[in-house]
């Protein structure tokens, strides 16, 4: 495969339009913790998916620049529910609770589990998912569940690295490696890697500009 590089220029003219698509409105539109709560499929949507506590609030947040759009926490386990937010009437984002939250009783893990599960193979408007995965940490085995899962029900999904604020320069280049290498060797995944921190904003303005792309395509 012949990779054509950006020039400046488009990586510039794509910041733009990540820039001006989350300058504008982003409003929360429904909480489903149940499958028949899910709102009718409609704009495009782009999930964000990944461990509890790994950062998907926090990530949300960032991007469309509000402190409080999606809830954060310090205890794993605060989204409890798929909150779906309306980008500019262009896109929906959803924030998914986190997978493997082990201080939840089985029942509720089960159930998480399915509503997340269910919902990230069986949405036909559903465009890209992001995992979520910490810098520090590297793909988990809960990680390699969802990416195969998602390469039966062939729905494109990327990498997103978080609190790349916490790790060293060689750390983070090691860790892109091995997560690249990794999602090479599968079918539904996206091959380039994002690394982000909510807290120092890091590749904020990039992945603005991917996800302008998905909701606009050039
Ligand atoms: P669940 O909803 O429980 O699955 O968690 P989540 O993945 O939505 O994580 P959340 O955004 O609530 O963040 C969890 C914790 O990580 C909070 O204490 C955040 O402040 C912290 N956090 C999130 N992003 C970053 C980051 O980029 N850098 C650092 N240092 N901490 C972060
Ligand atoms: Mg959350």
């Amino acid at each position: 495969m012949i990779e054509i590089m950006p020039t400046a220029e488009d990586q510039a003219a794509a910041r733009e339009r990540g820039r001006l698509l989350f300058a504008q409105p982003c409003e929360f539109v429904a909480g489903a913790a149940q499958l028949d709560r899910l709102p009718e499929m409609g704009l495009p949507e782009i999930a964000f998916a990944g461990r509890s506590n790994v950062g998907k609030s926090s990530l949300v947040n960032a991007l469309t620049g509000r402190k409080t759009l999606a809830r954060t926490s310090q205890t794993p386990g605060r989204t409890q529910q798929l909150n779906f937010f309306d980008l500019a009437e262009a896109l929906c984002l959803v924030d998914l609770p986190g997978y493997g939250y082990a201080k939840a009783s089985k029942t509720a893990i089960a159930s998480w589990t399915n509503l997340v599960n269910t919902y990230l193979k069986g949405r036909a408007n559903l465009i890209r998912v992001f995992i979520l995965i910490d810098a520090r940490h590297g793909t988990k085995d809960v990680d390699r569940t969802v990416m195969e899962m998602l390469d039966i029900a062939a729905v494109t999904y990327q990498a997103v690295l978080t609190k790349c604020d916490k790790t060293t320069d060689v750390e983070l280049e090691k860790r892109c490696a091995e997560v690249e290498a990794e999602f090479r060797g599968h079918v539904a995944a996206y091959p380039a890697i994002i690394s982000t921190s909510a807290n120092t904003k890091l590749g904020i303005e990039d992945f603005r500009a991917t996800i302008a792309e998905l909701a606009a395509p050039q």
